[in-house]
């Protein structure tokens, strides 16, 4: 297949997901079909056994995905489409609001195949539409320049640094009108969302459109397995809401190696009924747009069993960011 029917195929998937006519079978079977052409064009397969294409990299603060984690990604098909959904549906409220005006984007953490541009940028004009990309692994930035040069998309390129986004300074920040930054998993283990989130929103503008535009963390009980059907659920709430948090923190620079802590009193509840808690990770992308719990890699929810008899009063989660990033709860 030539570069030209890849473009047509991406523009096909695109444009189904965008007018909402699109079928999930179909859309699965286009990103496989994209995948494939992803590996033959960059020569990264996903799954090689190089050390260097698994190691995860060490960042300021959290780790980066190795990049065979990093290309298999864009198999997260809810992920991917609910994405891709989201930043064609923001930039064309862009264009409503600003006819003509040329729309910038910036990218942080693109991983080798660079979905967020190379699945979108050739459904605009370069004239309308341009990405400036940032990525700390070199060899995600080598497959993507290629990527993207193959898929004649340079004209959309505006920079490509090979940074650490925890702590990288953009130029011309205040110019750009959109944020993309998928650098999380499931409870927000390891990767850097938080971090990056720290250093980068506050050289943007205010109203910079941010892509996932949060992600909580929410707490529930359970009286027994999920899978069982007698299963009750008892929701507590939210125990961590990293936009909260990071305006929380909106008056020092610093990055704090820890969130506030998050205390959940018990003593209301009946907790010998309990067998289980729950950490469900919701990712809000966009508007409407969220990933829910089991839709993703990004949202398997995270189950402890409680010990029974239950004797305390109340849980107390703590989010750090050093030595690791890791979501961490005591009970007292
Ligand atoms: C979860 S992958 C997503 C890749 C791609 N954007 C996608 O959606 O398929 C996250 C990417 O962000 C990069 N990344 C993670 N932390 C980073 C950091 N601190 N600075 C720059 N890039 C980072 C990783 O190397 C990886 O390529």
């Amino acid at each position: 297949m030539t570069e030209n029917k890849v473009i047509r195929l991406i523009q096909k998937l695109t444009s189904s997901i965008f007018e909402n006519s699109i079928n999930q079978v179909e859309a699965v079977k286009s990103i496989d079909e994209i995948f494939t052409h992803f590996q033959q064009i960059t020569e990264i397969s996903g799954y090689d056994h190089k050390i260097e294409h698994m190691a995860a990299i060490p960042a300021a603060k959290g780790k980066a995905l190795g990049l065979n984690f990093a290309a298999q990604c864009l198999l997260d098909y809810n992920r991917t489409i609910k994405f891709l959904k989201a930043v064609v549906s923001v930039i064309t409220e862009k264009q409503k609001k600003q006819p003509g005006k040329l729309i910038k984007i910036f990218y942080a953490g693109c991983g080798p195949f660079a979905p967020f541009i190379t699945l979108i940028a050739p459904l605009f004009k370069p004239e309308e539409v341009q990405f400036s990309l940032l990525e700390i692994n070199k060899n995600s930035v080598a497959s993507a320049k290629k990527l993207i040069h193959s898929l004649n998309l340079s004209n959309h390129l505006k920079d490509f640094y090979t940074a650490d986004a925890v702590t990288f300074k953009v130029p011309g920040a205040h110019s750009f009108d959109i944020l993309i930054s998928e650098t999380l998993d499931a409870v927000l283990y390891r990767e850097c969302y938080v971090p990056i989130l720290f250093n980068l929103l506050p050289q943007f503008n205010k109203n910079i459109i941010l892509i996932p535009e949060n992600v909580l963390i929410n707490l529930s009980f359970l009286t027994a397995s999920k899978e069982e059907l007698n299963a009750e659920e008892y929701e507590v709430g939210t125990i961590l809401n990293v936009r909260e948090s990071i305006a929380a923190n909106s008056n020092t620079n610093l990055i704090p190696s820890q969130l506030p802590d998050k205390k959940i009193d018990l003593t209301s509840l009946n907790m010998n009924t309990y067998e289980k808690f729950v950490l469900d990770t919701k990712v809000h992308i966009h508007d409407t747009i969220w990933l829910s719990r089991n839709e993703s890699s990004l949202t398997l929810p995270l189950e402890h069993k409680l010990t029974q008899p239950f004797k305390n009063n109340a849980f107390v989660f703590t989010y750090f960011m050093e030595p690791e990033m890791e979501l961490k709860f005591r009970l007292e």
